[in-house]
């Protein structure tokens, strides 16, 4: 396996290497990401995973400074599942000089997560392009916990006709139905025993979907409640269509959102709900 620090580098390996599969990362890897590796494997002959802490993603109060950088052990991770590359840039590589040029992603980065992140999304797409610029793959894989994350860059690569297919891999959960994040190693034991709540609360909401019921604010606000009670500080629950429409339009596929804070960690979580019987 390659590890690659430099944009020389890395168009060297490009050359030599056609038929490119990329994973984005932040590094800190669990075994979520190593789904996302399995996945680009079938798409194409060779996996790139890149491992870089995008500074134009974290808002000033954000988590920047305390995001785990563990590359030493992410790259020994990636060798043992026979990824090809790890492209692991400095921030001087990727920022010769500060960012001038960014994407501006539609309202849709504005609601939801965005609203609650200002720039955030605009920070991910920038970094996104960019990536796909310099790796150039043919295939790019990213996960569905970050479901709005995943929509915007499909939005993307559709609007700027970026030449890339982009693939979406199923969340991976602990036993306890926790999505598996980077950010639970923040979660202090009780916290840890606690986080499974949001995925079990979307998950009844679903049922309810299922059951029939249509009255989505109260469904939305009476989760939300009961995280509240339990500690959590909400930032939303949300019912939208699969593309996240807002509000909902479609009765036939849904997909529930949920974004919340235990102590210092913020959570995210989606469950997707489409054609059942009663839909
Ligand atoms: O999902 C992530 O880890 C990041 O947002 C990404 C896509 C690697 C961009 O920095």
């Amino acid at each position: 396996m390659q590890i690659i620090h430099t944009l020389d580098d890395l168009h060297c390996w490009r050359a030599d290497n056609t038929d490119v599969a990329l994973v984005p990362t932040m590094g800190n890897l669990h075994d979520g990401h190593l789904a996302l590796v399995e996945l680009a494997r079938q798409h194409a002959a060779r996996v790139v995973v890149s491992i870089f802490v995008n500074p134009l993603q974290f808002g000033p109060n954000e988590d920047f400074s305390r995001y785990p950088r563990t590359l030493e052990a992410d790259c020994a991770r990636l060798k043992a599942i026979g990824v090809d590359a790890v492209f692991s840039p400095d921030a001087t590589e990727l920022f010769p000089q500060p960012q001038r040029y960014h994407v501006e992603p539609p309202e849709l980065a504005n609601e939801l997560c965005g609203a609650f992140r200002p720039g955030h999304f605009r920070g991910v797409a920038t970094i996104v392009l960019k990536l796909l610029n310099l790796v150039q793959p043919r295939v790019a894989v990213f996960g569905r916990k970050d479901y709005q994350q995943l929509a915007i860059i499909r939005g993307l690569c559709a609007d700027l006709n970026v030449p890339v297919q982009i693939v979406a891999s199923d969340t991976v959960r602990a036993d306890d139905g926790l999505a598996l994040s980077s950010r639970n190693g923040f979660l202090s034991p009780t916290e840890r025993a606690e986080a499974p709540r949001l995925y079990r609360l979307l998950g009844e909401i679903r049922q309810q979907l299922v059951d029939g019921k249509r009255n989505f604010s109260a469904l939305e606000n009476a989760a939300a409640q009961t995280l509240s009670e339990h500690g959590w500080r909400v930032d939303y629950i949300a019912i939208r269509t699969p593309v996240l429409e807002l509000p909902v339009t479609a009765d036939r596929q849904f997909v529930v959102l949920g974004a919340a804070h235990l102590g210092r960690t913020r959570l995210i979580d989606n469950i997707e709900l489409t054609a059942t019987k009663n839909l």
